[in-house]
């Protein structure tokens, strides 16, 4: 495989870009308050300028097979809904960290629970995770949800730190290593390779 994958990975109802400069715009019209209220590094209607930033340090970190960011576009309309990102942890590159959030017009669909599975899928193949784990605040009902329609079980709780809000948040976290999603949860047209290349990346 190419990096980063120049074509998308599709799903039935949405398909995954790999996110790219020009879809600050999109991005930047979905991030409304009711969303940021739940995340921690999302500010609320955030300019084209900053997401064209943050997008930019994705890109470093995708190119560096340290991350994985997509925007997450609607089948039917082209329409851009939502952001999934995976994420290699600092401290153990084998744990990955998966964020996501999606337009509030778009909720209550089914998309961000199959967009949140082939980001998983792509992040335990191409960043060679053997974990990948997810935290939100304990009244977000329904990002507990998503987690747990992937397979992704309750492994306690930490400390946050909320970078829009300047505080810290408690935390609840839920994880699921990679032949448990396998299982699971793996889309139906996605096989997880267990080969592995001399560089240690999945094929
Ligand atoms: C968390 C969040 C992504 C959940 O959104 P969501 O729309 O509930 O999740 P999905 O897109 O997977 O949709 C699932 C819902 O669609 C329903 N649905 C409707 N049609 C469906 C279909 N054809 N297929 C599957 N599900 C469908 C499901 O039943 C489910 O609703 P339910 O929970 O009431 O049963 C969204 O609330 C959000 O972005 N919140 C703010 C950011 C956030 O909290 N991020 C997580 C922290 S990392």
């Amino acid at each position: 495989m190419t990096w980063p994958p120049a074509k998308p990975i599709e799903g039935s109802s949405i398909r995954l870009w790999c996110i790219s400069l020009k879809d600050a715009r999109a991005i930047a019209d979905i991030m409304t308050p009711d969303i940021s209220r739940w995340l921690a590094s999302w500010p609320a209607n955030p300019t084209v300028e900053a997401v064209t930033e943050r997008i930019s340090r994705a890109q470093t970190a995708i190119q560096q097979k340290r991350e994985l960011h997509f925007r997450i576009e609607e089948r039917e309309r082209n329409l851009t809904v939502a952001y999934v990102s995976v994420a290699q942890s600092a401290t153990d590159c084998k744990v990955g960290h998966l964020s996501y959030w999606l337009g509030s017009a778009f909720q209550g669909r089914g998309y961000m629970t199959e967009a949140v599975r082939h980001a998983m899928a792509a992040g335990f193949q191409y960043l060679d995770l053997e974990t990948i784990e997810a935290g939100a605040q304990p009244e977000n009902l329904t990002s507990f949800a998503v987690m747990r329609r992937v397979g992704m079980n309750l492994i306690g709780e930490r400390l946050v730190w909320a970078d829009s809000r300047q505080r810290n948040e408690r935390c609840l976290f839920y994880s699921v290593d990679r032949s448990a999603f396998q299982r699971s949860a793996l889309p139906e047209n996605v096989k997880l390779s267990q080969d592995r290349t001399s560089d240690g990346n999945a094929l």
